[in-house]
């Protein structure tokens, strides 16, 4: 048995060969089966004639339904009018299950049906195209940084210290203690950086945002590199560098998968650096001139980060937010203590932040007033004012959320299809 791949099946050209998958889609007609196989690397057609495969299989084909495993043996050939380029010419047919009737029929379902049964959905080609584009963002993120002198250091999910605000915590109890899930590995980070000098971890992070939006999960995965020595600009000109990176190989590595999900790529190949900065006070202009009146303190809504992007042919950096807008590490601007020396990527064609980012704050006495100010519980954090007792240095760094920057590759109207199993408000099945 010369068993292969889908993914590698123009190798095998007038070969014999078995393929083992699952059964996508069949048409029929009386002497042949037109069965489309996947096996998870592809899909391909497999031609079943009466007179190849034999009385007795060809029955049994008849029977078999939508998602039943098989295996199917044939010779490859080349033809163009084949879905792919090749078809199998069948010859046996091995069954290894007849699946139940499959909920997930090839027309067309609601969202709410396709959540429900997301187990299942993930065997869809949209679905493939989507985990496929998010696998290789996160190895072309992870490539970026292993080749630019980052080490990876994983944080833990497990804190007792918030890092972004008290209200999206998931708590839990630790033998008796109270312990959160990770917004962020940053503080983290922080340590390591003062440690290593470039860092990053990646993995898993919680929020429990109260907001249904396009843009929310309860769950997402966030890259975070963490940098010792490295000020606000610095910072802005290797996240533009990553960004350009990711989004270069994703074009060169997953077109067909941007095809599948007909995916308009021009204002992907557009982007390169430098990205323009624009500061706070300068956005809130913009959105004055756009009918949005918001005053100096206001948080962006999606809607005015939607219309701040649109000024723009490529990601955007916002910088320069309002110090009591954000989080309680930022560190102030030395020329207009009112704001801090933050940034916020937006990405374009409405997709919202995809980076947050900015310089931490290294002088310890206004760190601990940061931490009272924002009511946080010192005790948790005194590790983490250590770092700014022990060769305390400028430090800068910053998160970019997966879901988002796929969401905005792959062109989706909503963030859930980018993860697999989407933690979202009020539903965690499966
Ligand atoms: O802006 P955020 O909250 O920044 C931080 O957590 C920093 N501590 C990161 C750092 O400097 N190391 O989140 C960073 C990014 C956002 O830009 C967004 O892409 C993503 O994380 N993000 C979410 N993605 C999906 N669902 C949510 N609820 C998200 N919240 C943030
Ligand atoms: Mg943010």
């Amino acid at each position: 048995m010369n068993q292969v791949y889908i993914e590698d099946i123009s190798k095998y050209v007038g070969e014999r060969v078995t393929i083992s998958g699952w059964l996508y889609n069949k048409r029929s007609s009386g002497k042949i089966h037109f069965l489309i196989v996947r096996d998870g690397t592809g899909f391909v057609q497999a031609v079943a004639s009466k007179s190849d495969v034999g009385e007795e299989a060809f029955e049994l084909l008849k029977g078999v339904t939508q998602e039943s495993s098989l295996r199917v043996s044939g010779t490859v050939r080349a033809d163009e009018r084949a879905p792919g380029g090749f078809e199998l010419l069948m010859d046996g047919v091995e069954v290894v299950q007849i699946a139940r009737e499959y909920p997930i029929s090839l027309k067309e379902h609601g969202v709410d049906f396709l959540m429900q049964y997301r187990h299942l959905w993930l065997r869809t080609p949209r679905q493939h195209a989507i985990m496929r584009i998010r696998a290789e963002v996160i190895a072309a993120c992870r490539s970026f940084l292993d080749n630019n002198g980052f080490l990876l250091i994983d944080a833990p999910v497990l804190t007792p210290a918030a890092c972004e605000g008290t209200t999206t915590l998931f708590e839990t109890d630790y033998f008796g203690d109270k312990a959160y899930m990770s917004q962020s590995g940053q503080l983290y980070m922080e340590a390591a950086a003062m440690a290593f000098g470039r860092v990053y971890c990646f993995g898993p992070t919680f929020r429990a945002e109260k907001s249904k939006t396009r843009r929310h999960l309860m769950e997402f995965w966030m890259v975070e590199p963490e940098m010792a020595y490295v000020e606000l600009d610095e910072s802005l000109c290797i996240q533009e560098q990553m960004v350009t990176y990711i989004v270069r190989q994703v074009l060169s590595k997953r077109q067909r998968e941007l095809q599948t999900l007909e995916r308009n790529t021009d204002i992907l190949e557009k982007v390169s650096p430098p990205f323009p900065r624009i500061t706070y006070t300068e956005a809130l202009d913009i959105l004055k001139q756009n009918g949005v009146e918001l005053e100096f303190g206001d948080d962006f809504g999606g809607g005015d980060e939607t219309i701040l992007a649109s000024q723009f042919d490529r990601p955007v950096f916002v910088t320069r937010y309002p110090t009591k807008a954000k989080a309680f590490y930022m560190k102030p601007d030395p020329d207009n203590p009112e704001v801090v020396l933050c940034a916020d990527l937006l990405a374009p064609e409405g997709y919202g932040e995809i980076i947050g980012g900015g310089q931490r704050i290294d002088d310890p006495e206004l760190l601990r007033r940061r931490i009272e100010e924002h009511n946080l519980p010192i005790e948790a954090y005194q590790w983490y004012l250590d770092l700014r007792e022990y060769g305390s240095v400028p430090h800068s760094g910053f998160g970019l959320g997966i879901e988002r920057l796929v969401a905005w590759i792959c062109g989706l109207d909503h963030i859930r299809e980018t993860s697999p199993f989407p933690r979202m408000l009020y539903r965690i099945y499966p």
